[in-house]
């Protein structure tokens, strides 16, 4: 005879109560069932008050683990995790997620969240730099040896060109020179910045918004754009050409990625500037540094790509060459920042953040 349900559960339930990391169980709608002493620490509330909350609203009713939850209760995913912040005293506190199903259990799922140390996150950005350094490197090595044979090859195109008699043959060599000067275009977007050389001089980051925001509006009238500065943000000491690439690369997406969805809402890309403070880089943390984002009403950046989207030659576009954000988050890099984004269907935000002390 197996124990009533109740003692069982009363058993698993103290248990919970040992562990550090925060455990929340959860019925089929995903609404809290328990959740663990440390749990009620994390979102600094009572047990009672967890009880019967759905769970993404402790998360801020982030939309994204909204629309996967059903999903990851019942299994889908396997166990889901997800990264996400949470607001602990005033701050938002990074986060990992992960829902585990319980098949066939008194609960429906277990969800875990464990903080996220600022040590774990630097190793993280660390490691993603790295590879990206890497990889920029080998393309650029392959780019290199890329280079001088195509020369040859449209050389050789031209001479032939001027040999032959026929018209009807040049339609060959024109191709041949066409697609040469596109694959020379490629290579030299790939080696382009290799100068780690920066020219650096002192100005306001608001010339860069103005400048981009007047090529943005001329290459794409029927978006509408708002400008929204924090007049206050210091200047700046940096390359002012290659930050205004990168924000430029970065609005160029934003305004591709609403002209490609066909969506007859209207569209609409923000330009904002911040000041932030104690704000994580890719290798340490930023006392006070400016963020400047770009906001869209776009269809968001494809799931598929979240994870790969800064490596070089990754792209979503049939016209795309997967260079823009790659060379965007190696500028900023070279300033001793970062860039990062944030998107769910209806709004996504790219930000730089640019610290004001450089090492
Ligand atoms: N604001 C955005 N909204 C939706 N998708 C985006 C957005 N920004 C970037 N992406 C996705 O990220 C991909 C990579 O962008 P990236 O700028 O690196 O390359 P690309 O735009 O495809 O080509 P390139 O910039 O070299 O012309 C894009 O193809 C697109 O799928
Ligand atoms: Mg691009």
């Amino acid at each position: 005879m197996g124990r009533p349900a109740s003692e069982g559960a009363s058993m698993d339930l103290d248990s919970y109560d040992l562990l550090s990391t925060a455990v929340l169980l959860l019925d089929e709608a995903g609404c809290v069932q328990h959740g663990n002493t440390a749990a009620q620490e994390l979102f600094s509330v009572s047990r009672r008050q967890l009880l019967g909350q759905p769970v993404d609203r402790l998360f801020g009713g982030d939309a994204e683990l909204a629309a996967r939850l059903p999903d990851a209760i019942h299994g889908k995913f396997g166990v889901l995790r997800q990264d996400l912040s949470v607001e602990r005293r005033g701050d938002m506190v990074p986060v990992s997620l992960a829902i585990v199903p319980l098949q066939k259990q008194e609960w429906a799922a277990l969800l875990e969240v464990r903080v996220l140390e600022h040590h774990v996150l630097l190793d993280r950005h660390r490691q993603l730099s790295k590879e990206l350094a890497t990889q920029r490197e080998s393309l650029r090595n392959l780019a290199h040896e890329v280079k001088n044979p195509l020369g040859g090859i449209r050389g050789a195109a031209q001479l032939l060109e001027a040999e032959l008699g026929t018209d009807a043959l040049h339609e060959y060599t024109q191709v041949i020179i066409a697609e040469a000067d596109r694959l020379a275009g490629l290579v030299d977007r790939l080696i382009a910045p290799q100068g780690a050389t920066l020219k650096k001089t002192r100005f306001n980051i608001h010339e860069i918004c103005e400048r981009v925001h007047t090529l943005a509006r001329a290459e794409f009238p029927r978006i509408t754009f708002i400008r929204d500065y924090d007049a206050s943000a210091p200047e700046l000491v940096g390359d002012k050409e290659r930050l205004m690439q990168a924000f430029l690369n970065m609005v160029r997406n934003a305004a591709q990625a609403l002209d490609e969805s066909g969506s007859t809402a209207s569209a609409q890309i923000t330009l904002r500037t911040r000041i932030g403070r104690q704000l994580l880089l890719a290798s340490r943390q930023a006392k006070l540094a400016i963020v400047m984002s770009v906001i869209d009403n776009g269809p968001g950046v494809p799931a598929a790509l979240h994870d790969k989207i800064f490596h070089p030659l990754v792209t979503g576009r049939a016209s795309g060459t997967g260079l823009g954000l790659s060379l965007a988050q190696e500028f900023v890099q070279q300033h001793g920042g970062i860039v990062e984004f944030d998107s769910v269907p209806g709004r996504t935000e790219f930000k730089m953040v640019l610290p004001l002390e450089q090492t």
